[in-house]
């Protein structure tokens, strides 16, 4: 696939099957995302997979978070948060790790983070699997945090949804670049 090809067609993929990327096609999607852009080469992100059975264990760990956040949740709210890593044969969670840095403010850090999740939709889709990016509420839990074993230093900046699909990819909506880019001064 031509990389301009790529960067033009980029679409989430939400339902997503087996199988999942190998073991080869995995290094790849992380090489992607270990070329964010890094100011300060301060390498601001770890990853972790979940797949298998351990999707049904982070399904029970956003269940408790919603449930110590919200005692009266519904168990229809509680099954759906249980249902959500099941949504994809690989999950990975993307992690930005901040650091006090004189020249490399926090928020530069978490958007070189972002940079590596894109890389790992962008390599994804490059080997012909579907991705998508989703956050929601628990992406930022305490409780979700601390059964992932994150630091305090640390935030999600995502859960990437990885898989095989059926059917064509979707053709992205038209965005007229002008509606968005204009010169200075005007
Ligand atoms: C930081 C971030 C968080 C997101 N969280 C969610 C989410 O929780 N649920 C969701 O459906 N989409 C979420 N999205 C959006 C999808 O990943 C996707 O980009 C969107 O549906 C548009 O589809 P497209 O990527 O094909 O243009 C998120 C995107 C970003 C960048």
């Amino acid at each position: 696939m031509q990389a301009l090809d790529l960067l033009l067609n980029r679409v989430s993929v939400g339902r997503l099957l087996d199988p999942a990327p190998d073991a080869a096609q995995r290094e790849v999607l992380f090489r992607a995302a270990l070329r964010a852009p890094d100011h300060g080469q301060l390498r601001p992100w770890r990853f972790l997979t979940v797949e298998g059975e351990a999707r049904v264990q982070l399904g029970e760990l956003f269940a408790s978070a919603l449930l110590a956040g919200n005692p009266e949740a519904k168990p229809e709210a509680l099954d759906k948060a249980r249902g959500m890593p099941l949504r994809a044969p690989l999950l990975v969670v993307a992690i930005a790790r901040l650091s006090e840095h004189p020249k490399v403010p926090q928020q530069e850090q978490l958007l070189s983070a972002a940079c590596a999740a894109h890389g790992l939709l962008l390599a994804a889709q490059a080997q012909g699997f579907g991705a998508v990016w989703r956050t929601g509420e628990l992406a930022s839990d305490a409780h979700v945090l601390a059964g992932l074993g994150l630091a305090a230093n640390e935030r999600i900046v995502g859960f990437v949804y990885l898989g095989s699909f059926e059917g064509a990819r979707r053709t992205p909506a038209p965005l007229a670049v002008a509606d968005f880019v204009g010169s200075w001064p005007s």
